[in-house]
């Protein structure tokens, strides 16, 4: 099997080739990125420089591919990288290149809280981007991840690194809207085994992990995982929206944007959490990853 993998030197991109380099991986894969890899390829893998914003630049990576993985997605805009440009016209692209090179399965890496009425932009992209694939009669499976953690996240390793380092750990508002961890090996694996499946064709599937957190419940989790001192201090929205702002004003690319702030005062949720009632898999929990990560390095 051939596979392209758009957004595949991205961090869940990077999940899926040591997944295929542990097991059995497929006879080709075509990574799909503006970029060069950050480090060298297995070699059943290829990179494919291509932009989702030019079509035609995709189409070589989708030349004899078997299926696609659509894991293209920006979630702190830049004046290149819109949300519009990338999910919406983004996907039309990949969409269009997938067909003038006759690949008919795809699965796309969308987002809990992905809906046409939703308060932040990046969530009605994502469904727009969801509407696109799932009206083109290509056999589109749809995955919407809570946040994910592992190795190489820009989540819990970037709050980790500040408990750490700054012995401070923010908390956006009260901490009280709710997030549902998923890690992403889990989410690979969940996606693996939807790919060659028929009954997951046309289907939508939410991912949570083990269990559901308060920001503020996380934040604990995180000092006690990790063993250090540091203080939990919450933010009021007003502030973090004009520090957001400052940052969108003056950083290429920024830390924190407002559409992050309206996202984090919102659940996000797996209700109900496919990876148990569909997968039947036993999500691997936060604490044991930053067990294994922090303290042995293991997994
Ligand atoms: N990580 C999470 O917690 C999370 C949660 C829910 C949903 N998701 C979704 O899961 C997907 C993967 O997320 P991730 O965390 O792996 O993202 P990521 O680490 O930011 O990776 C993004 C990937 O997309 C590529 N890319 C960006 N702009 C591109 C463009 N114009 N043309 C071609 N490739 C482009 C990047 O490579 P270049 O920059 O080299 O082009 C990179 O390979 C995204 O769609 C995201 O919305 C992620």
């Amino acid at each position: 099997m051939k596979i392209a993998v758009t957004g595949g030197t991205g961090f869940v991109g990077q999940a899926f080739l040591s997944e295929w380099s542990r097991q059995a991986p497929p006879s080709e894969v075509r990574i799909v990125s503006r970029y060069p890899p950050p480090r060298p390829l297995p070699s059943f893998a290829r990179w494919f420089p291509g932009n989702v914003t030019d079509r035609t630049s995709l189409v070589p990576a989708m030349e004899g591919a078997d299926a696609v993985l659509h894991l293209t997605g920006v979630l702190a805009e830049t004046k290149t990288q819109s949300y519009e440009g990338i999910h919406v016209a983004g996907t039309q692209n990949v969409l269009d290149a997938a067909r003038s090179a006759h690949v008919s399965r795809m699965v796309y890496l969308s987002a809990i809280g992905a809906s046409p009425a939703a308060r932040s932009r990046y969530h009605r992209t994502k469904a727009a981007a969801e509407e696109i694939l799932k009206s083109s009669g290509l056999d589109v499976t749809i995955f919407r991840p809570s946040v994910v953690f592992g190795r190489g996240d820009k989540f819990l390793n970037l709050f980790a690194g500040m408990g750490k380092n700054l012995h401070l750990l923010p908390l956006i508002g009260n901490g009280r809207s709710r997030v549902h961890p998923v890690w992403v090996g889990d989410l690979v694996q969940a996606v693996l085994s939807s790919l060659p499946r028929p009954d997951t064709f046309g289907r939508t599937f939410q991912t949570g992990g083990s269990r559901i957190y308060t920001y503020r419940e996380l934040m604990e989790v995180l000092k006690r995982s990790l063993r250090f001192s540091a203080v939990i201090l919450p933010q009021p929205e007003a502030f973090l929206r004009l520090v957001a702002g400052l940052q969108e004003a003056l950083l290429p690319v920024p830390f924190l944007t407002r559409e992050m702030v309206t996202m984090a005062m919102e659940d996000n949720i797996a209700m109900p959490n496919d990876l148990v009632t569909e997968f039947k898999m036993s999500p691997y929990p936060v604490e044991a990853y930053l067990e294994a990560e922090f303290s042995s390095g293991q997994k």
